[in-house]
């Protein structure tokens, strides 16, 4: 199991281990993150091999301040404009390199763009104080639900790294969203945190949707954050063995036979249900039933970003061996 220190003391050690191109599992508003050093290629690599992660996907780059950012990618007008409105926060934004850029292309898997975000809290503090970006997937094993708690990580993960900074339970609970920034056009690539029609709305332009190609949709293989019960999305009808994903104050017909439930939010709170969709998730999956049976959920807002997961929670897992 890894060492789990609160925050007060976990500066000093993780820092410690990030100068000599360890991992380090850090508490950021969204998921937990694996992190290493963005510009040392063997602790990028570490990453890799710590998550089990089959392929080289590109990461995302994890700064303190604006002037760290500007100093790897290119900001355009519109660029600087979300970063004035939505950082630090959970936004990812994906801009062309700069020249002379420190970060090893493992990060980037040999793209000319670059993926930038600027964490809440303990993380934005310690890359600061590093002095230098961090690279940082979520803190799980490659394929399996994203970790909101410090225990979550160490459960999947804690064989694997030394420590996880614990930063309580994470609250937004569902990662950044990514949009690419080019001249033409302001991308979604995954829906997340911040909603679209926010982005739309600190631009005055709408934001782009689909047709991505390749690489550039996370998670282009469909099954992703799949916990080990098979999941069913929608549902009307509660089915025999089955334990229930509720959202909302109506349960669904047959809700009483569920082997175990847990409520996204009772009050229909889409904020909320984000915070706890993956804990609920892992907690639903240890109860051991076949599948987890998962109430509509509004595709609205943060809606989108709760919908992408759960569907490809739900996704067949043997069609795409390799998520990321
Ligand atoms: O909330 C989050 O974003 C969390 C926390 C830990 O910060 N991090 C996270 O990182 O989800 P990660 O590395 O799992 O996200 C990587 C996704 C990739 O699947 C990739 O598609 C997209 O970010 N990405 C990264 N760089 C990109 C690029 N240059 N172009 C397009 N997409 C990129
Ligand atoms: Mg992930």
């Amino acid at each position: 199991m890894a060492r789990i220190l609160p925050l007060e003391a976990a500066l000093d050690p993780a820092l410690e281990l990030l100068e000599a191109g360890q991992l380090v599992a850090i508490p950021t508003e969204t998921v937990y993150g694996l992190a290493a050093d963005a510009t040392n290629g063997e602790a990028v690599a570490r990453i890799f091999e710590a998550k089990g992660r089959p392929r080289f996907n590109p990461l995302i780059v994890h700064v303190s301040d604006l002037e760290m950012a500007e100093s790897i990618a290119v900001f355009d007008e519109k660029a600087r404009r979300l970063a004035a409105a939505f950082w630090p926060g959970p936004l990812t934004i994906v801009l062309p390199l700069r020249e002379g850029h420190a970060i090893h292309p493992l990060v980037t898997a040999g793209l000319d763009t670059v993926g930038l975000r600027m964490p809440v809290g303990f993380g934005r503090e310690l890359i600061g104080r590093l002095g230098r970006p961090l690279a940082a997937p979520s803190a799980n094993m490659s394929g399996r639900i994203s970790p909101t708690s410090a225990k979550a990580v160490d459960d999947d993960l804690g064989e694997r790294i030394e420590l996880v900074v614990d930063g309580g339970a994470t609250n937004v609970g569902v990662e950044s969203t990514i949009v690419k920034v080019t001249p033409q056009e302001v991308r979604l690539l995954r829906p997340g945190g911040i909603t679209a029609d926010d982005i739309g709305a600190a631009l005055g332009v709408a934001v782009a949707r689909g047709g991505a190609k390749g690489i550039e949709a996370p998670g282009m293989m469909a099954s992703h954050y799949a916990p080990d019960a098979a999941v069913r999305l929608e549902v009307s009808q509660l089915r025999d063995g089955e334990a229930l994903l509720a959202f909302g104050d109506q349960r669904t017909s047959g809700a009483e036979r569920a082997v175990a439930t847990l409520n996204l939010s009772p009050t229909g709170n889409l904020r909320e249900a984000a915070a706890n969709l993956y804990a609920h998730l892992k907690a639903l999956d240890a109860v051991g039933a076949a599948a987890i049976a998962v109430e509509p959920i509004p595709s609205g807002g943060l809606g989108e970003a709760i919908n992408d997961r759960l569907r490809r929670a739900a996704a067949p897992r043997d069609a795409h061996p390799q998520p990321e």
